[in-house]
């Protein structure tokens, strides 16, 4: 799946991932991870992955992406692009999809993307499907 979203639009997302996968602090894993999202007001918010000595603690870059967004002041993701190394794709983790799920639609576009651009697209359903969400609780 190709998403329909302008090449500038990706293209803001993966230098935005990228400078973040720089900033990742992952000496356990050695797996540094970048993540951006666009959000309602079309800017962009970045995060890495953050491990901790206490390894459960560790934060994967969607998080504090989604993170930076709402301390932004932004309320909805338009487009998720996460960046890891490697051959596999580095897609969001379950605890990621859900966190997205919160601020995304059905139809919100992940990319997920290595050094060499982005390699596959998803939709946040195809990721999360028959998913529990705020409606839920309204
Ligand atoms: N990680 C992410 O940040 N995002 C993903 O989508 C997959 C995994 C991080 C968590 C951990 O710091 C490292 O990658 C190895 O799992």
């Amino acid at each position: 799946m190709k998403a329909n979203l302008p090449e500038h639009q990706i293209a803001r997302l993966l230098e935005a991932a990228r400078e973040a996968q720089r900033r990742a602090y992952a000496p356990y894993s050695r797996f540094a991870v970048g993540a951006a999202v666009i959000d309602e007001q079309d800017r962009v918010h970045a995060g890495c992955n953050v491990e901790n000595a206490a390894f459960p603690m560790g934060t994967c870059a969607e998080t504090m992406a989604i993170g930076a967004m709402v301390a932004g002041g932004g309320h909805r993701v338009r487009a998720l692009l996460v960046l890891g190394d490697g051959d596999r794709l580095v897609t969001p983790c379950g605890g990621c999809r859900q966190r997205l799920r919160e601020f995304a639609d059905a139809d919100t576009p992940v990319a997920v993307a290595n050094r060499d651009g982005v390699r596959a697209w998803f939709t946040l359903e195809a990721l999360l499907p028959a998913s529990f969400g705020p409606e839920n609780l309204a």
